[in-house]
């Protein structure tokens, strides 16, 4: 067989003069490999049951292995995507050219008629949600060392992503299920890129909001407005969910209807806010905690343009340096229950709608 390239069954390459074998439809894959249908077959024993590792909005994840031993992780979108396969092979060689240690790497894609596979290496130590929250807990603890380093390493992902590329790229689904862990649980940003193969669809995401997952800038929420800040809002409440152990998709933090934002919120508000600490997490820096926590505020502020870039979130996270407390305001959220229900933590003020800006967020003294 010559490079991998689709079944001939399904998509027949268009020969020209100067064939390029990597080009299908004439979009030159150069990163990415076009696997063959037989290919993922052989690699998953037949997508076998005993082989799927999970299940998400898009699609079936399955583990497997190449015939040279490389493993990795087929994800078959079941959604079927309305675009061309011209333009899917478009946005698959745009993904395929992104490359940072925190982002897990696309390395090949498989179609056959509507339905889309996408190859990905596979991230030994699942995702965020299976290691720390909810009922798939593992039972593995992580020390405050790795949950930093979780948050600064997401951080630098998401900065890659949104401040170096050309054009950036916004994740619009950054949750725990989408970090994956390495051997070393250095965290891997999964799915980005996913948004722009499915451009119409946005039941995936609005089908979460229904879980009140927590994690939507309100602004997105509600209006469907998509920018970064929506990104570096949902990055603060997975910080929180990292120092807490705790899932945003509950809603009965202290006893009450809250989430875990709304939580964290009242505790800082109220100076308790080391008790969103995970008994499990061992002993750790109470101050550098806290300013994580504190940052978590600063990326969640209700107003989009409040919130800082994901470059000064790296910096506010791995530097030991004082954050300008007096422009940090309530957080936003928002409940599933409809627009009424946009809060603004802020006892109900919203005149911090029309806020810009803050002229800095960290003050520049070190401790
Ligand atoms: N590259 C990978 N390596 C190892 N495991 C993976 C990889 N990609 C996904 N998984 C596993 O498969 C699970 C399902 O992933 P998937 O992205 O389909 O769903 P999700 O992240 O829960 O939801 P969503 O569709 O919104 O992204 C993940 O939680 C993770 O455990
Ligand atoms: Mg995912």
């Amino acid at each position: 067989m010559t490079c991998g390239c689709f079944g001939a069954s399904t998509i027949k390459r268009r020969r020209s003069p100067t064939h390029n074998p990597n080009e299908v439809y004439g979009v030159a894959l150069d990163n990415v490999k076009n696997f063959s249908d037989k290919e993922l077959r052989l690699a998953t024993d037949n997508y076998d049951s005993r082989k799927k590792i999970g299940r998400g909005g898009f699609g079936t994840v399955y583990q497997g292995t190449l015939r040279d031993g490389r493993q990795i992780a087929v994800k078959t979108l079941s959604a079927g995507s309305r675009q061309g396969v011209r333009e899917f092979l478009t946005e698959i060689k745009t993904i395929s050219n992104v490359k940072h240690p925190n982002l897990v790497e696309l390395i090949g894609c498989c179609v056959q008629g509507s339905n889309r596979i996408l190859v990905y290496e596979y991230v030994e130590n699942n995702s965020l949600d299976h290691v720390l929250l909810g009922t798939r807990n593992t039972g593995r603890k992580l020390d405050w060392r790795r949950r930093s380093a979780i948050c600064i390493g997401t951080a630098r992902g998401l900065a890659f992503l949104h401040e170096e590329l050309v054009p950036h790229i916004v994740h619009r689904d950054i949750k725990a299920s989408n970090i994956l862990l390495d051997k070393d649980f250095n965290p891997k940003i999964g799915d980005f890129g996913l948004a722009k193969l499915f451009p119409d669809d946005i039941t995936h995401i609005s089908t979460r909001i229904a879980g009140t997952t927590g994690y939507l800038a309100p602004e997105y929420a509600l209006g469907g407005q998509l920018t970064m800040k929506a990104d570096v809002y949902s990055f603060g409440v997975l910080v929180l969910e990292i120092i807490s152990g705790k899932s945003s998709s509950r809603a009965n933090f202290g006893g009450t209807d809250k989430v875990l934002l709304e939580w964290a919120w009242l505790l800082h508000v109220e100076g308790r806010l080391l008790e969103l600490v995970d008994p499990e997490i061992g002993e750790f820096p109470e101050e550098e905690v806290i300013r994580y926590m504190k940052v978590a505020f600063f990326c969640t502020q209700a107003v989009a343009n409040r919130r800082p870039l994901m470059s000064q979130v790296v910096n506010m996270l791995s530097r030991k340096i004082r954050l300008n407390e007096n422009e940090l305001t309530a957080p936003g959220f928002f409940q599933n229950s409809g627009e009424s229900s946009r809060k603004d933590l802020s006892s109900g003020s919203t005149s911090n709608q029309t806020l810009s800006l803050p002229p800095t967020i960290t003050e520049v003294n070190p401790r």
